[in-house]
């Protein structure tokens, strides 16, 4: 098989944020086996090595990426019905609303609440993607991954996952070392849907006559992204910036004293998550803030955008000024739900 290795590729064109600077070396990987022979490469030249999904989740800086970036394009997906259970092992190279899709068709459950997601399957199991009420890990059943020091193959069953909010093993040290090439998913055929999250149900009842079937559930929260996130047509962005933070409930009373209004959800008896857009837009005003060729979302605070021509330095000046913003009004250390590439 010839490996197709590229010279000084634009990142900016890979990304959502239409941000970065050049990969040095980039090629893409369709299979397993061209994944290997990538790493191979890098191995011998002594190249550092980014693995590229969706680019949707990413800052890549301006000088660009100094090594090899390998591109997953391992694309198949295969569904196996036994009952009610449905199995679906996907390539991680297949774009994630692709699948979600191709769930609803079949009549799937299981994954309809993260419609409109960017990025690809490969990707969504490294930050447990999620939204609407729902989590990716609730609906994976393994992952498999080449370790990308031994190129060995493994397979890891969900609890080896240790998946967590926006987390995952796939994030620590030792989960760095395993490039991830198909997610296996357990779905079921008639199940019940998921409408209690608080848009969804605001949706619902403003619409009773809205259908609450797979499709409907689908077309609900495609409607409820689209008017609250921007159209990447339009805009450079990766989502949401930053992680919502967790405190401890002594610190949560103290906000709620100083902020009666401030909206909680309970992660134990112990923590409390603060939705950090309603301290964007309602204590710090960064809402709508713009800053250079960059800003804050007009309508979704914890999402920055780039207008045109922004940079890496310019988004990283903004997300510095906000974190400095939340620690000096809530004395909350929040941090970037975004990947840093340098
Ligand atoms: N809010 C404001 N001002 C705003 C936006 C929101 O006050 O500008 C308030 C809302 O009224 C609501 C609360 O903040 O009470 C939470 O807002 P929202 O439901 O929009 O969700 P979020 O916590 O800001 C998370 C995810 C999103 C996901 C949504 C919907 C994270 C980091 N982000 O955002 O994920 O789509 O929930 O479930 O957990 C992403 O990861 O890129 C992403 C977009």
């Amino acid at each position: 098989m010839a490996l197709h290795i590229k010279e000084y590729v634009s990142l900016a064109e890979y990304t959502t944020f239409k941000i970065g600077g050049n990969a040095r070396f980039f090629c893409i990987a369709d299979s397993e086996e061209a994944l290997a022979e990538a790493i191979t490469y890098a191995k011998k030249n002594d190249l550092p090595v980014f693995v590229l999904g969706g680019g949707s989740n990413i800052l890549v800086s301006d000088e660009g990426f100094p090594g090899l970036v390998i591109k997953i394009e391992i694309e198949g997906i295969e569904f196996e019905e036994n009952g009610d259970d449905v199995t679906a092992s996907v390539g991680a190279g297949v774009n994630w609303d692709f699948f979600v899709e191709e769930c609803v068709v079949r009549g799937v459950f299981g994954v309809e609440n993260l419609s409109l997601i960017p990025g690809t399957v490969g990707a969504a199991p490294v930050q447990n993607i999620g939204a609407y009420g729902a989590e990716v890990r609730e609906t994976i059943k393994s992952v498999h991954a080449l370790n990308r020091i031994t190129l060995e193959r493994k397979v890891f069953s969900n609890p080896e996952c240790v998946f967590s909010y926006r987390d995952s093993f796939f994030k620590k040290a030792e989960g760095k070392n395993f490039i991830i090439t198909r997610v296996v998913f357990s779905l079921k055929k008639n199940s019940s849907l998921n409408t209690a999250y608080k848009d969804i149900a605001e949706y619902y009842a403003r619409n009773p006559e809205h259908p609450k079937t797979l499709r409907g559930v689908r077309d609900a929260v495609v409607t409820i992204r689209t008017k609250k996130l921007p159209d990447l047509e339009k805009f450079g962005t990766a989502g949401s910036f930053f992680k919502n933070p967790i405190v401890g409930r002594k610190h949560y009373e103290s906000l709620k004293e100083k902020y009666p209004d401030i909206p909680s959800y309970a992660v134990d008896g112990e923590s409390v998550k603060i939705p950090l857009a309603w301290v964007l837009d309602n204590v710090c005003g960064f809402k709508g803030y713009r800053k250079d060729n960059v800003g804050v979302y007009q309508n979704q605070a914890l999402v920055l955008v780039n207008f045109g021509n922004g940079t890496s330095a310019q988004i990283d000046t903004l997300a510095k000024e906000m974190m400095r913003a939340v620690k000096a009004k809530t004395n909350i250390e929040i941090e970037p739900e975004v990947h840093y590439v340098n």
